[in-house]
C-alpha cells in the first residue's frame, strides 16, 4: 500500500503524516498522535464515539483513510476542543446534567455538540437531536444530554 506524504494541522498544530494511505484517521490520531481521546465503538461509522472535525465538518474518522486527507485538512480532536472555551462549557454542562455515566460515548458527543453549537449557537430540541443523531448513547436515554447542550448553549458567548 502506497505511503502518503502530507502535512495537516491537527489541534492549531503542523503535523507531518506519514502513514499507510488505507491507515484509518482513527488509528492515526491514537497510535501516532498519542491523541486517545476520540474512542473506537463500533468501528463501522455507526456509533459516533470515533467522531472528530475534519475542515468544520463532524466525521466518524474509524472509517475514514488518511488518504483521502489532502495537504492543508485541519482538524479537530475531542482534545483540542476541551481547550476551547466553548469546549469547556460543554463538557462542565454534560457534568452538571448529569448527562454522563459510563462516559464511553461522550468524547464523541462533546466533538458532535461543539460543531453542532459552531453552526447553530441556539438550537432547538429538534435541532440538537439532528445534530446529535450519529452518537450513539446506551446508557443515558439521551434527555440528559440534549438538556445539557441546550445549557450549554445558553451559557455562549454570542462569538466563540
Ligand atoms: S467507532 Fe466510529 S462510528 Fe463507531
Ligand atoms: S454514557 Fe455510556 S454510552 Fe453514553
Amino acid at each position: 500500500m502506497s505511503t502518503i506524504k502530507r502535512t495537516w494541522k491537527v489541534n492549531g498544530k503542523s503535523v507531518a503524516v506519514r502513514a499507510p494511505a488505507g491507515r484509518r484517521l482513527l488509528d492515526f490520531l491514537r497510535e501516532d498522535l498519542g491523541l486517545v481521546g476520540s474512542k473506537e465503538g463500533c468501528g463501522e461509522g455507526e456509533c459516533g464515539a470515533c467522531t472528530v472535525i475534519v475542515d468544520g465538518e463532524p466525521v466518524v474518522s474509524c472509517i475514514l483513510p488518511v488518504g483521502q486527507l489532502p495537504d492543508g485538512t485541519e482538524i479537530l480532536t475531542v482534545e483540542g476542543i476541551e481547550k476551547k472555551r466553548a469546549g469547556r462549557l460543554i463538557q462542565q454542562a454534560f457534568v452538571e446534567c448529569g448527562a454522563v455515566q459510563c462516559g464511553f460515548c461522550i468524547p464523541g458527543m462533546v466533538v458532535s455538540s461543539y460543531a453542532l453549537l459552531c453552526r447553530n449557537p441556539k438550537p432547538s430540541v429538534q435541532a440538537i437531536r439532528e445534530g446529535l443523531a450519529g452518537n450513539l448513547c446506551r446508557c443515558t436515554g439521551y434527555t440528559k444530554i440534549i438538556q445539557a447542550v441546550k445549557l450549554a448553549a445558553s451559557r455562549l458567548p454570542k462569538r466563540k
